[in-house]
Order: structure tokens, then sequence, then C-alpha cells
């Protein structure tokens, strides 16, 4: 989704700003713009339609100099992917915006400024920021309290940048709803939408919260709070390794994380799994109080995150006794629901800035759950800091847009939350024994696991000038098969579909035809003979399968299915076994296909609109 970078500085801020949307790529965008305050006091803009890489280009053939400086990147919401529609937007040559989110008034703001004389060049929203900016400026006042005023005004979701020309020593920002990150260097300071894009010229960030504005110069930060109340906002050093933008020889991003899923759920296990149990408070504080308490548990996430609270589901009632519901966020915010006495609300995400996550949060402090808990990858995000728990994942940085690692380690917190919750209502010891003894030999699973990668290459080959796709999984594996679809959807383009293999009869099976692979999940658990038949119901019908299989589930390969043996693994942990497959049978296929794998079309990694 939209990018946002932002620098005061003493040297020239156009390499910064360049280089920040380029670690912004990876968010989803269509086109991108800068604007800086030149030496001569004026202000210059280039915006391209397409990649950062040609308004790269086109910068490198100006000359282009400022000490203060805006960047974006836009996806677009309001108005097409034109140069006109691309960020920043001007009013008069004074004001220059970036914007990230919806204001939804627009259309009355563009109305009343038209009356005041105001001109629109574009089709945004975001175009009314500046000309509102530029009103309360010509009235007389500071570009701070100019966007204090302004932002009254707007409703929706906004994460700003404002530069007034006439003032070049300072940017003003504003936040509600879109993330806004302030970078603190020496002598100089910047502002992202995400901490990614500062990370060669800082460590050191204010995580801005809602309804903040604050004035940024080379000295100083100012942050003000929803009430206009002068506030201190903690500096947080961040984690993520500067490099985490770099490829490490891998072609794409995505194959880069899918590798790493052993090291990142090593971290994710460390410090957090002792030798015969989990270690006590891992979920925050005082969370073994909390878990004491809790009767039923609400988990709300989107994407692949759902997918992870799917498979907790599965877990939570099996494991730990604990009675559980799941749903998509942008469903849970917009109906009634009913709460359930002592209920712990859990989201996932993965960005912890999810638009319709953040919403089903809010809400659901209004309803009176006992308490929440986030399961997330981004220290010091909204999720994190609205919760009253937090979980980090430890996954490091993704940037490929398909979630790959931050989902291993969302399912591996989620084991360690079935045993935190189970103990206190009836877990057995044997069960306990198993998710720990599972955890403990999770790594290098995933490394013997990783290992069968060239028998998937081949299968891609058999796979990609298809059409259409089936997925099934039962049981615990359900969640995986879905997850297996949407992989290879999000990034191959090839329609796919994921069905609880005992649903098959309800509806799937009339597709089934030797155009359709069938893909099939399948670790050696109670379930296995259930499978069996309805693989057998698949053969009957003429349709052609590739069949992920413990080699003790006894499959063969014939000319109907082709079997791909995954080693086997204890029953708890399967889930993520099995997910490697797929990830990396969609990445494959994607290959053949050549499209965009890290940034596949029309969608985003981080999606902070609604
Ligand atoms: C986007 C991303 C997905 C992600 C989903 C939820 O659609 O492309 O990979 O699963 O958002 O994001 P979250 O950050 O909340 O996990």
């Amino acid at each position: 989704m939209c990018g946002i970078v932002g620098a005061v500085a003493e040297r020239n801020v156009v390499e910064i700003l360049l280089e920040g949307l380029k670690r912004l790529e990876y968010r989803g965008y269509d086109s991108a713009g800068v604007a800086l305050l030149e030496q001569d006091g004026s202000l210059t803009r280039i915006r391209r339609t397409g990649k950062v890489q040609e308004l790269v280009d086109a910068v490198a053939q100006g000359s282009a100099l400022g000490t203060t400086g805006i960047a974006h990147t836009r996806w677009a919401t309001h108005g097409g992917v034109t140069e006109a529609n691309a960020h920043p937007h001007f009013s008069s040559e004074r004001v220059a915006v970036v914007h990230n989110g919806i204001i939804e008034n627009y259309q009355s703001l563009r109305e009343s400024l038209r009356e005041k004389g105001y001109t629109f060049t574009s089709d945004t929203d975001t175009e009314s920021i500046a000309h509102s900016v530029h009103e309360e400026l010509k009235a007389g006042a500071s570009l701070l309290l100019a966007v204090q005023n302004s932002v009254k005004q707007f409703h929706g979701a906004y994460g700003t940048v404002i530069m007034d020309r006439e003032d070049p020593s300072r940017l003003v920002v504003a936040r509600s709803g879109s993330p806004l990150v302030i970078g603190l260097g020496l002598g100089e300071n910047f502002i992202a939408s995400d901490q990614m894009a500062l990370l060669p010229v800082t460590r050191r960030f204010i995580f801005l919260e809602e309804g903040d504005v604050a004035e940024i110069t080379r000295r100083e930060v100012t942050v003000f709070d929803k009430d206009g109340q002068l506030v201190e906002r903690e500096v947080i050093e961040s984690n993520v390794e500067h490099d985490a933008g770099d490829k490490a020889g891998y072609r794409h991003y995505m194959l880069k994380e899918i590798h790493e899923q052993p090291t990142v759920v090593r971290n994710a296990l460390k410090g957090r799994l002792g030798e015969k149990d989990i270690e006590a408070d891992i979920f925050g504080a005082g969370a073994d109080d909390i878990f004491a308490k809790v009767k039923h548990v609400q988990i709300i996430a989107c994407g692949t995150s759902y997918h992870a609270g799917m498979t907790a589901r599965y877990w939570l009632e099996q494991y730990a006794n604990v009675s559980c519901g799941i749903e998509i966020a942008s469903e849970f915010r917009y109906r009634k629901s009913v709460v359930h006495e002592n209920s712990l609300l859990v989201t996932i995400s993965q960005s912890g800035e999810t638009a319709d996550t953040l919403a089903a949060l809010r809400l659901a402090k209004e309803l009176g759950y006992m308490s929440s808990l986030t399961i997330c990858n981004v220290l010091g995000s909204s999720l994190v800091r609205e919760s009253d728990l937090a979980f980090m994942t430890k996954a490091g940085a993704e940037i490929g847009v398909a979630s790959t690692k931050a989902f291993t380690t969302q399912l591996t917190a989620f084991l360690m939350l079935t045993i935190a919750l189970g103990k206190h209502n009836g877990l057995s010891e044997e069960h306990k024994d198993n998710i720990i003894t599972a955890l403990h030999s999770l790594p290098s699973k995933l490394e013997e696991t990783l290992a069968i990668t060239q028998g998937i290459e081949d299968l891609a080959e058999e796979f990609a000038d298809k059409n259409h796709s089936l997925f099934l999984g039962r049981g615990d594996q359900y969640p995986i098969a879905m997850e297996g679809a949407l992989k290879l959807k999000e990034i191959s383009y090839i329609h796919a579909e994921a069905y609880a293999s005992g649903e098959l009869k309800h509806g799937p099976l009339a597709l089934i035809d030797e155009e359709m692979p069938v893909i099939v999940v399948a670790p050696n658990n109670e379930l296995l003979e259930k499978l069996k038949s309805n693989v057998e119901e698949v053969r009957a019908r003429g349709g052609i399968m590739y069949v992920f299989a413990d080699k003790d589930a006894h499959f063969a390969s014939d000319e109907t299915m082709r079997v791909i043996n995954v080693p086997h693994c204890e029953s708890p942990i399967a889930p993520i076994i099995y997910t490697i497959p797929l990830q990396l049978l969609s990445y494959y296929v994607a290959l053949i296909k050549g499209t965009d794998v890290d940034q596949p079309r029309n969608l985003a990694k981080s999606v902070t609109v609604e």
C-alpha cells in the first residue's frame, strides 16, 4: 500500500528519499513521486507512473537538490493511475503533501475549497489536504497550526506529511489510521510510513500514535497528541536488520524468506521454549494470571494470518480444551456478535497495521472482552501498542508480499499459546509433552522439508499451464490447504480453491477433470483413512492429483497421482511442515509463469485502508 518518506537535513536528501521509496516497494504501489525544497526557494516535483526506478531515472536526468523533501509511492484509491494523480500534491506551488489512507469527506472539502477559489488538478482525495492547509496558512497560521486546524475537518484515515515552501526548515506530519514513524538522526530527522524505509539512516524511531501531529526540524521533533497537548513519545531502538532488504543471493525475497524459516522459527522459540515446558509469561507480563481466567478465545485476522488463526482453533479446542472462535476482521467489525464470558481476543498480524484488524481490536474493547493479545511481527506497531498483551513472532522483516515466514512463526506462537492456555483448562501431560517435543524438533524438520525442493520444481512444470486448481486437507490441514491455495493465486494468478476434503461430495466433485489439478496434504494422522477415501473419489472421476504425504501414509505414484514424500513429523507441527511444500509449489509455478513474485499485481503487503 502507499508509502511515505520525508527528510529534513543539512545534506541533499534526494538519495535518502529515493532509497527509502525503493525499500518500500514491497508494500505494493503503482506510481511514485518526490518533491524538494530547492536551495533557491523553489519547489520541485517529479512524478512517474510505474516503478520507482522510472522516478529514479527521471530524477537522474535533472539536478534536483534539496535539504527538505517528501516522497511517496501511491496505490490508487481515488483516481486512476496517472502522473497527475501521483503524490506529492501541491497547492499553488507553495504547499506540498503526501498522504496514505483515504479522506472520506473529500468531495465536500473539494466543493468548499473550489468556492474559495482553489483549482484541482487531480482526482485524488489528497489534493484537498494541500488546499485546506494552504487556506489556513493564508489566514496567518504557522504550518503546525495550519495542519492541526485542517485535520479537524478530515474524516477517514490519514498518515500525511506537509511541506511549506515559505517555511523550508520543517515538515509537519499527522497520523490518524495510517501509520507514521519518525526516524531520529544526528542533526537531521526523518519521517516514513514504515521503519524499513529509514534503516539506512537511523535505527532510532518514534512511532506516532492515533491523532498525533508532529513538527520535525533538523534538530527537534515535537509531538502533540489528539487534544493538541505536547507529549513525549518513547524512542524505540529498532531490532530489524539493516540488510533485511537484501536478497542474500536468492532470486526473490519470497524464496529467501521461505528458506529463512528454520532460522526464524528457532528465534521465535529461543528463550520461550524450555526443555520440558514453555517459560513463564512469554506472552507478556501478567499474561499467565490473565490466561488462568480465560474460558473462550476469539481470534481475528485477515489473509494469511487468518489461516494461522483457523489452524489455532483446531489446536486450542483439541489440546487446550478451550473453546475458540475465528473470524475475518472485516466481517467481525461490521456485525453484531456475542461476547462469551471471560473471553480473550487474539489478533494476528504480520504488519500490526492492517486496518480491519485494528478496527476489530478497538471494537472488541468496547464490546467488553476480558483482555486482548496480539501475535505480531512488528514491534511498536499499532496492534502491539493497543493490545493488553503482545507476542512478537521475531520472523524479521518480510518483504515478499505473499506471507511465508511470518505465517510459520505465527503457528509456532500458537502452539506455545495452546500450552499456556491449556494449563488452566485441562491440557493433558501427554499432549503437553508431545507439543514440547514437536516444537524442539521443528527447526530441523523445517530444514529437512526444505531439502525436497527439487521434486517440487519439476512438479511446477506440470502445473504452470493450468487455469484452476483445488487444494484438499482435513482437520488442522484444512487451513493449510487454504493457505496453499491463497499462495498460488496471490503469486501465480492461477485460480485456486481449498476444501475440507470431507466436503468434496457437496459440490467440488463436479469440477474434477484432467484440467483441474488437485493438491492434497496428507500427513499420517487419525484422519488419513478418511482422506484416502476422498482421494479415491477424485481418482474415480479422472482427476489428476499431487499428494504431499508422509511416507508412512503409503501413497504410491501412478498415472493419475504424483506423490511427494514429506519428512515424518510429530502431529502438532504437521501443519507447519506441510506449509513448506505448498509455498515452494506456488513459488516455482510463479517463476515459470514469469509473474512479479515479490510484488504481485494489485496486492499490498500491509493493507492500512479498508
Ligand atoms: C495483505 C498481505 C497478506 C497478509 C494480509 C494480512 O493482504 O498481502 O500477506 O496476510 O494483508 O496482513 P497482516 O499484516 O494483518 O498479517
